[in-house]
Parts: C-alpha cells; sequence; structure tokens
C-alpha cells in the first residue's frame, strides 16, 4: 500500500500539531498577562515537587502532599479567572484534543479507539479515490430531469421508479442500525446505480459509519493479493478484516470482473463472512437476472436473490444525456 503516511505517523503529525498550536497561545498569552506564565511555572514546579514527595517518603508525605495539592488547586482556580475575566475559555491554555477519548493516541488500554477504526477506513477511502466523487454525487445533487415521466411498457415511468428506488435508498441510510437489508442495483449503463451507492457512503460516513467501496475487479485484487502477496501479509489481512466486518459494503459493477473458479469463490466467501457478521451490502450489476444466473454459481445466484432487496433501474443513459447525445 502506497499510504502517504501511517496511521501511527498521522497521530504523531497531530500530537505535534497540538503541542504546537498550545505553545502559540501560551506565548500570545504569556506576553500579554505575565502572570500566567508564573502560574504555570509555578504549577510545573509544584507537580514535580508533589512526585517527588510521594515517592520520596510515603509514610510522612501525606499532609506535604495535601499542602501542595492545594497550593496547586488555588493556582489553577487563579488561572481561570484570570482567563475569563480577560475573555478567553479557561480551558485556553490546556492541551486541545481532536480526539479527546484516546488523547490522539488512537489507543485506550491497547485497545483500539473508535478514531483509530475511522482512520482505517479513511485510508481505505483514499485508496478507493472516493473521497472527490462524494462532494458530486450525494443526495442532495440527484437531478430528477434525467429520468423521463412518461410511461414505458412497464406501466410505471422512469422518474416513478427512481421515486420508489430513491427513497429505498433514503430509507436505507436513515434505519441503518435497525434493518437488515441488502440491496441489489440491476439496470443498463448511465442510470445512477453508482451515483446511488456513492450518495449512500457519503451520508452513511457521515454517520460515522464505516463503508467501503469497491468495484467487484479492485475486490477481487484484493483477496488475490492477500492470498499471494506475502511481502505485505499484515497490511493485506487488514483489509481483507475491513471488507468482512465493515459496516456495508459496497460492491460496484458486479460481473464486469474477470469470471474465475476464484472470483466465485472469493464472492461467496464475502457473501457468507458479511452474512454471519449481521453487515449490510449494496452490490449494482448491468446483468440481468439470466446474465447473472450464468456467469455466477447457484449458491451466489440463491444468496443474493435471496437476501437482497432487487431494485431494476430504468430509463435512458444519463451519461449520453449530459453530453445531449440523446
Ligand atoms: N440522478 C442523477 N443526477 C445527476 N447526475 C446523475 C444522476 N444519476 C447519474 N448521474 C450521472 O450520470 C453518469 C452515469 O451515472 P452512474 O455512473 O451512476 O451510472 P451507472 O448506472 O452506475 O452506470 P454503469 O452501469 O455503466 O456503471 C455519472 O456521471 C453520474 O454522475
Ligand atoms: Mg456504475
Ligand atoms: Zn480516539
Amino acid at each position: 500500500m502506497n499510504r502517504a503516511y501511517s496511521i501511527a505517523e498521522e497521530y504523531e503529525i497531530i500530537r505535534e500539531k497540538n503541542k504546537n498550536e498550545l505553545e502559540y497561545r501560551k506565548s500570545l498569552l504569556y506576553s500579554d498577562i505575565p502572570r500566567l506564565k508564573e502560574i504555570d511555572e509555578e504549577l510545573v514546579k509544584l507537580s514535580i515537587d508533589i512526585t517527588r514527595a510521594i515517592l520520596g517518603k510515603p509514610e510522612d508525605s501525606s499532609v506535604l502532599v495535601k499542602e501542595l495539592q492545594s497550593r496547586q488547586l488555588d493556582l489553577k482556580i487563579e488561572k481561570a479567572e484570570i482567563l475569563t475575566s480577560n475573555n478567553y475559555p479557561k480551558d485556553y491554555l490546556n492541551m486541545k484534543y481532536q480526539c479527546k477519548t484516546c488523547k490522539d493516541t488512537g489507543f485506550i488500554d491497547n485497545e483500539k479507539c473508535k478514531c483509530y477504526v475511522q482512520k482505517e477506513i479513511n485510508h481505505l477511502y483514499v485508496q478507493s479515490n472516493l473521497g472527490k466523487i462524494l462532494g458530486k454525487e450525494n443526495f442532495d445533487q440527484f437531478m430528477w430531469e434525467y429520468y423521463s415521466d412518461e410511461t414505458m411498457d412497464d406501466n410505471i415511468s422512469p422518474r416513478e421508479n427512481m421515486k420508489l428506488i430513491y427513497s429505498k435508498c433514503v430509507n436505507f441510510v436513515k434505519d441503518f442500525d435497525d434493518h437488515n437489508t441488502n440491496l441489489m442495483f440491476i439496470g443498463k449503463p448511465g442510470l445512477g446505480k453508482t451515483f446511488l451507492c456513492n450518495s449512500i457512503a457519503k451520508d452513511l460516513l457521515d454517520y460515522g459509519k464505516s463503508v467501503i467501496y469497491k468495484t467487484s475487479s479492485d475486490l477481487i485484487d484484493i483477496v488475490r493479493k492477500y492470498k499471494f502477496d506475502f511481502e505485505n501479509e499484515e497490511n493485506n489481512e487488514q483489509y481483507l478484516n475491513d471488507i468482512y466486518s465493515c459496516d456495508l459494503l459496497i460492491i460496484d459493477d458486479l460481473g464486469t470482473e474477470l469470471s474465475t473458479q476464484f472470483s466465485n469463490l472469493v464472492l461467496y466467501s464475502i457473501l457468507n463472512k458479511r452474512a454471519q457478521n449481521n453487515k449490510k451490502m449494496i452490490i449494482s450489476t448491468n446483468l440481468d437476472i439470466d446474465e447473472f444466473t450464468k456467469i455466477y454459481s447457484d449458491r451466489i445466484t440463491s444468496r443474493i436473490f435471496g437476501c437482497f432487496d432487487t431494485l431494476e433501474f430504468l430509463g435512458e443513459d444519463i451519461r449520453l444525456k449530459m453530453h445531449k447525445l440523446i
């Protein structure tokens, strides 16, 4: 993986930044209100004295420690009063953390903090280049004009059809924690399947859910690397775990991968593992049901059509409409 920075390095950079910002705030205030500098210096000295007293003679240190602590409290109060009376928040000279839970270390008692897990996912995102596209393809940017309101043979106009699909997608996000639905987007090219995958991904990411978006060929590649690339074993294993356990896995363009026994096996194991983990998926494909059954084994087909809510996209290729070709 060519990460610009490893996650550990990212935390180091954040901590360095926190430190520099604090130093900056201090330098501004100290020259304005010199008493603050004195207080801070005395506080540092006090905390050293307290530690020394505790470590030195534990038996008879308790009176001294109490004394020092009460002095410490007085100083903290004085400091807070000076700050507030000068219109600064009273924690203005404390270290500011992006994540208060782990104080930007990424870990709590050797367990990954929530922010660390989110960073892992973000790294996957950077890799999938989804970052940029989410600004353009999201529910707010959805245009209805591309879907004709003329009824076709199906007795429903593409727009009516899209209204149903759209509301299913919105509800998929809204009730995300309360349902067990998987969605299957079926339809010809250029009808907005990827657009809606991205819209869902964006909203869920904003809610702090872990989402991975991959085309099926990228997905097969990741697993192939895991199985056969032993140089990067640890990273690849992490990747695979995320694929099995992230909150939502989106597999776009299913059917465009080179279909082999291996790819079938991979797909089946992903479907299975995620079902076992009770994790949701969205799959999009150009294949119709007949084509689908030709490419994929019965067990995959039955899993998908049994466990997914199939939504068929109707209309005319938006790519052509955008370029005014139709
Ligand atoms: N509802 C929409 N509003 C605005 N733009 C849209 C909408 N739906 C799709 N588009 C745009 O139309 C183009 C094609 O859409 P999209 O990529 O989602 O099609 P698709 O169904 O995934 O096609 P394919 O099967 O070829 O992958 C994209 O540029 C997309 O941004
Ligand atoms: Mg697509
Ligand atoms: Zn954290």
